[in-house]
């Protein structure tokens, strides 16, 4: 254990020396004009790069390498696991992972940086890259910006999700300083319950594109089973073609706060969506839709929006509580 411990502390070490090399080199780096205009071209402040560590991994295979491992072996082993060097198994090299990128840290609660996220400078493949699984990194639980969110205010009232790392960066710079982002995954009910704990209300807010409008109704059936009592979630749509980033430098902070307060609650979104293709007016329509909802419904805690959600069912219905609450029972049954 004292081994595993030690162990850790290193790659901590290294992440954070390498956060520090990253951020340097956009700094002073011979090379970095091509990133520096590329950040200026996206409007980025220099207060907001420096609020976010942001960084630039030169191109070359073994600049971070030479730099924090020279020639010890042990060294560049570590930085392997630190996920920072990849090695080929098969012509036993060692090179660096992230080469010509825009580095965004990607730090834990207590700022650490843990993992690290890529940007190409321009339109080539994959326009982002992120670090692998590590002993510090579990891309399913992290959220990029809640440590720096916090940092700004440690009295959050609520918190943003957007899907990436310019949105958080782009409404912070705008005022805007409680956006978090997943980490090109789905959110995860492990990333739900760890903002309900901090704060009572979340905002979903996804790019106005298909994947977007899809990510909303995966995160609505993900965030329906840990709501409670207290605990309240909205979502933001936004218009065609734009995303938090873009969107907020085009019209500012008051107009995307405005936005945010009139976010739709998520059982209005729920039935929104749901009764979309329903036919209410039809009794097959009606237990249709009273069949597609419950599982949903049935997910659910125990709680006062659960009941509310229940009534409004019985009123798109015509059903009575006794009659849905039947088949609630039924679907328990049939549902392990
Ligand atoms: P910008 O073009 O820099 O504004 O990025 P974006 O965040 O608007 O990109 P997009 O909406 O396409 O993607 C949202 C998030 O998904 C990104 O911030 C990344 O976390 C992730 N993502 C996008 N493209 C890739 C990719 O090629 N590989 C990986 N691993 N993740 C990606
Ligand atoms: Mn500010
Ligand atoms: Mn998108
Ligand atoms: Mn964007
Ligand atoms: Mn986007």
């Amino acid at each position: 254990q004292r081994e595993k411990d030690q162990q850790l502390k290193t790659l901590y070490e290294l992440l954070e020396a390498a956060t520090t090399y990253y951020e340097d080199q956009l700094r002073t780096n011979d090379t970095r004009s091509d990133a520096v205009n590329y950040l200026k071209s996206r409007g980025l402040s220099g207060q907001a790069a420096k609020a976010f560590s942001i960084g630039f991994a030169p191109s070359g295979w073994d600049n971070l390498l030479t730099h924090l491992a020279g020639n010890d072996p042990e060294k560049a082993k570590r930085l392997k696991e630190a996920g920072l060097l990849i090695h080929n198994e098969d012509r036993d090299s060692r090179y660096d992972r992230f080469r010509n990128r825009i580095m965004f840290p990607i730090r834990d609660q207590r700022g650490r940086t843990i993992a690290f996220g890529g940007r190409v400078l321009g339109d080539d493949k994959p326009k982002y890259l992120n670090s692998p699984e590590t002993p510090t990194f579990h891309k399913s639980r992290e959220l990029y910006g809640l440590y720096e969110a916090r940092k700004h205010n440690s009295k959050l009232d609520k918190l943003i999700i957007v899907e990436g790392y310019m949105d958080v960066v782009g409404l912070a710079q705008y005022g805007i300083h409680y956006a978090v982002a997943t980490l090109g995954t789905a959110t995860t009910d492990q990333h739900l319950e760890r903002l309900f704990k901090i704060v009572p209300e979340i905002i979903f807010c996804f790019d106005g594109d298909n994947a977007g409008r899809e990510a909303a109704i995966r995160a609505l059936k993900t965030t329906m089973p840990v709501i409670e009592d207290g605990k309240e979630a909205r979502f933001l749509f936004l218009p065609d073609g734009e995303d938090p980033d873009s969107l907020v430098r085009q019209e500012g902070e008051i107009a995307f706060s405005e936005r945010l307060a009139k976010a739709q609650p998520l059982s209005e979104f729920f039935f929104k969506s749901y009764s979309e293709n329903a036919d209410l007016d039809s009794m097959d329509g009606r237990a249709r839709f009273s069949t597609d909802v419950l599982p949903a419904i049935n997910s659910m805690r125990p709680s006062l929006l659960q009941q509310m959600m229940l009534d409004r069912i019985c009123e798109l219905t015509n059903l009575s509580l006794e009659q849905l609450q039947t088949t609630v029972n039924f679907h328990e049954a049939i549902t392990p």
